[in-house]
């Protein structure tokens, strides 16, 4: 008998994008001169979320934030995009995360420093009380911008429970082998692997060692994100690169590693094979790209499907 499980659960931050283009990065003591300043929905977690309910899924997420403006903006984007917040929680001791953000005019790529806030506040006894929800998911995906040792036990709980499990290891930190265990899926960008493994990740190459690295140390499968090289699947006995969807000019790259990870968690809960599901995934974050924002630039099923399409 098949068992039904109808959740996408997510755990992660919210953090408010505070986002300047600008031609160029300051060095440290100068100003440079931005072009265009905005503040919107941000956080890899709510990001992957909000990607998970555009796509159609029925997305949930656990998370805290703060009793502050910013925290009525991740309301307000939940509310709108159709997130569930039954695991939501508020601090009242911490504010909401928040980032400075600052995109390439030209190029779009971008550059963060980030405050979780009241993410990293989330505890062990959250992850408790949301149990039943992760153990009812059909995937569960997290990332590092909230404790390690709640990453750590909700991997477990999902794990255990024999959810499918996706760990984004964003911001990278060096991770145990006990816990990369518990991952089915490692979703990692250059940057990520590089620091991972200490394998310099700059081509297909080298997302391969990487990769073989990881695989070695525990994880079942990893998926080295590449940018405009696509990205680098691989688990045992097979190992797959799917290049890069152009869908336009790129604006802002803030946030397509999000909306890959959202959509391979909603493909991947559709029972398409991992290399079928990263097309997939990839559509979405080239079309994101060509968009400014972060969850803002995240398209809809139609658009997908149409991009997958053609
Ligand atoms: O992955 C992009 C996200 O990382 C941004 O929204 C920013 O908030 C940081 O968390």
């Amino acid at each position: 008998m098949r068992i039904h499980r109808p959740w996408l659960t997510f755990l992660g931050s919210f953090i408010a994008d505070l986002t300047v283009r600008a031609p160029q990065l300051p060095a440290w003591g100068e100003s440079v001169l931005g072009t265009g300043f905005t503040v919107g929905a941000g956080g890899k977690g709510s990001n992957q979320a909000v990607a998970a309910a555009r796509l159609g899924a029925r997305a949930g997420f656990i998370t805290r934030v703060g009793r502050d403006a910013f925290g009525d903006l991740a309301r307000a984007t939940w509310r709108r995009e159709g997130v569930d917040t039954e695991f939501c929680t508020e601090s009242a001791t911490h504010g909401t995360g928040a980032a400075a953000v600052i995109v390439h005019e030209g190029r779009g790529e971008n550059a963060i420093v980030v405050d979780p806030g009241s993410g990293m506040q989330l505890t062990v006894d959250d992850l408790e009380a949301a149990a039943g929800r992760i153990m009812a998911s059909a995937v569960f995906v997290t990332q590092l911008e909230v404790p390690l040792p709640v990453v750590s036990r909700a991997l477990a709980i999902a794990h255990g429970a024999g959810v499918t499990t996706v760990l984004n290891p964003a911001p990278a930190l060096p991770l145990p082998p006990a816990l990369l265990a518990l991952c089915d899926y490692l979703t990692p960008n250059e940057h990520e692997a590089s620091t991972l493994t200490g394998i310099a990740v700059t081509d297909v190459a080298s997302a391969d060692r990487a990769a073989a690295a990881l695989l070695e140390r525990g994880a079942g499968c990893v998926i080295v994100t590449l940018g405009a090289n696509g990205a680098l699947v691989k688990r045992t006995g097979e190992t797959v690169h799917v290049p890069a969807v152009d869908a336009g000019p790129v604006v802002e790259t803030t946030g397509a590693g999000d909306a890959f990870n959202g959509a391979l968690a909603v493909a991947l809960s559709e029972g398409r094979p991992v290399a079928e599901a990263a097309r997939f995934a990839c559509v979405a974050a080239g079309l994101s790209v060509t968009r400014a924002g972060t969850s803002a630039s995240i398209p809809t099923r139609a658009e997908v499907d149409r991009r997958a399409r053609a």
